[in-house]
């Protein structure tokens, strides 16, 4: 099967891609080869990429250019599908999503700003089909000065919030606060790019459940000769205001373990 920097390579038309996205492209996307897709690229400018999408995925699929340029509609001469617009406006998506209807893949190359980022994911999350995928290229602008970041507003601030609400769905007694998200069913990060898997059907609240196998006696020795399991051990018996008394001495062993923690999290070595 070819990859992604081939169909890039042989394009006609000039396209820039940062050169780590290839690798991480040909795992992504490699399952909807040859298959009749629609894809909408954010971004046209030189129309290079428009020609490597058609490449790599196949005369099947459709791709779809969006650009605010009104010249990139020269490009539907090439039989690609071009739509002007502004990807920060929600009314643009709005509206175009009404008359394209669902599609398997986005890839966000824009503009790069914080605004325009998060309004596409957005708008963009309730039109992607089930097992189709939101990508977001140059996410390193949410570390660029120019891009007014860092900021709590950047769109990689934005999809930490995500993480948090993927992890509501498990509702525990933190995590129950965030509401569950519903179309996302897995984040991933590449260098500089984003990717976002959706699938409704994977996103029901999670439940644990059992094999039903035999289970023996065995211990969980996750607190196995601490102090978090002397003062556990206190907390099963006695007046109630003793036992609150340990859960407090816990809560406060666990902060000191956090602090403990705080070398390791600031040595980012993996
Ligand atoms: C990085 S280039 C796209 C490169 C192309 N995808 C490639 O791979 O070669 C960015 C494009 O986004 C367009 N753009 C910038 N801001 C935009 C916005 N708010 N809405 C839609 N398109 C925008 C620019 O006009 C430009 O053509």
């Amino acid at each position: 099967m070819k990859t992604l920097r081939e169909s890039f390579d042989k394009s006609k038309y000039m396209s820039y891609k940062q050169d780590s996205y290839f690798p991480a492209y040909d795992k992504i996307l490699r399952q909807f080869v040859g298959r009749p897709i629609t894809i909408v690229e954010v971004g046209v400018l030189y129309g290079g990429s428009l020609f490597m999408w058609r490449d790599y995925f196949g005369e099947s699929a459709t791709i779809i250019g969006v650009d605010f340029n009104p010249e990139a509609k020269k490009w539907e001469a090439e039989g690609f599908k071009i739509y002007i617009g502004d990807q920060s406006s929600e009314k643009f998506w709005d509206g175009l999503f009404k008359e394209i209807g669902s599609v398997d893949i986005l890839i966000d190359d824009g503009g790069h700003t914080n605004r325009q980022q998060i309004v596409t994911l957005r708008k963009a999350v309730h039109h992607i089909r089930d097992g189709g995928l939101l990508i977001v290229e140059d996410t390193h602008a949410s570390y660029m000065s120019e891009f007014g970041n860092p900021s709590r507003y950047s769109f990689i601030s934005f999809a930490k919030r995500i993480i948090d609400h993927l992890h509501g769905r498990y509702g525990g007694d933190l995590v129950a606060a965030k509401p569950p998200a519903r179309q996302i069913f897995s984040v991933e990060f590449f260098e500089s790019m984003t990717v976002f898997t959706i699938d409704r059907r994977l996103t029901k609240m999670s439940e644990f459940v059992t094999n039903g196998g035999i289970s023996s006696v065995t211990e969980d020795y996750r607190y196995k000769n601490s102090v978090l399991e002397k003062l556990r051990n206190r907390t099963w018996k006695g007046h109630r205001f003793i036992r609150s008394f340990y859960k407090r001495l816990i809560w406060l062993e666990l902060r000191r373990q956090n602090f403990l923690t705080k070398s390791l999290f600031n040595k980012i070595d993996v």
